[in-house]
């Protein structure tokens, strides 16, 4: 699983373990969603290209870095992935943010595409897709079929959770995709919801059940 990068620094699997928590209201979920993205959109930047440059500090002349070259978009899959834009935007606040609308049938469990507006300049973007919880992978799979489109070439994708079956479907559709997740679980219940996981994050996060 090379492309998985599963970030456990203390911090996330702490704050994960709170949003597992079913006592957890929609504000502290909220905002743990927000700080998890935040911290696992740290790593997922970590290769960031930097240049030189040169800043005039109160006294000497600093050789120092700043980052330099393609600018990034993050991609939120409605509705759940809105949540993790506010920590993302903490992190890189120049970002672009592009919307995929897909909603999971709840008969067949497959993806149904719904909306899509993306940044004009995609194709020279560095897209992150966030969603919190990666569980069959079809809606993933979907976006970054979606993305490739429109001519995205660099691609990876974030989540706070995922399941094995998750990995695999994008690993197998999208070898090139790196995945950053705050944590792998056991696999999917029978109505394809990550186990043990946090339920529906959705609506736990905007508080509708
Ligand atoms: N979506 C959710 O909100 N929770 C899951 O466990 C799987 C998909």
């Amino acid at each position: 699983m090379s492309n998985l990068h599963i970030i456990d620094h203390p911090l996330v699997q702490h704050k994960i373990s709170l949003l597992r928590d079913k006592t957890t209201g929609t504000k502290e979920f909220r905002e743990l969603v927000s700080e998890v993205a935040m911290f696992i959109c740290y790593e997922a930047t970590r290769d960031l290209p930097l240049k030189q440059i040169e800043i005039e500090t109160p006294l000497a002349v600093a050789k120092t870095k700043i980052i330099s070259g393609r600018k990034l978009a993050f991609i939120p899959i409605l509705r759940a992935g809105l949540g993790m834009i506010d920590g993302v935007t903490k992190l890189v606040p120049a970002a672009k943010i592009g919307h995929i609308g897909l909603f999971r049938d709840p008969d067949t469990k497959e993806s149904v595409h719904y909306y899509s507006k993306l940044p004009e300049d995609i194709a020279e973007r560095d897209a992150i897709i966030v969603d919190p919880m990666l569980a069959t992978g079809n809606s993933a799979v979907s976006a970054i079929n979606i993305l490739k489109e429109k001519g995205a070439k660099s691609i990876k994708f974030m989540c706070i959770l995922s399941s094995p079956e998750g990995v695999s479907a994008i690993q197998k559709a999208h070898p090139d995709v790196e995945i950053y997740t705050g944590a792998l679980d056991v696999g999917l219940n029978e109505d394809k919801y990550i186990v043990p996981g946090v339920g529906d994050a959705g609506d736990r996060m905007f508080g509708t059940k």
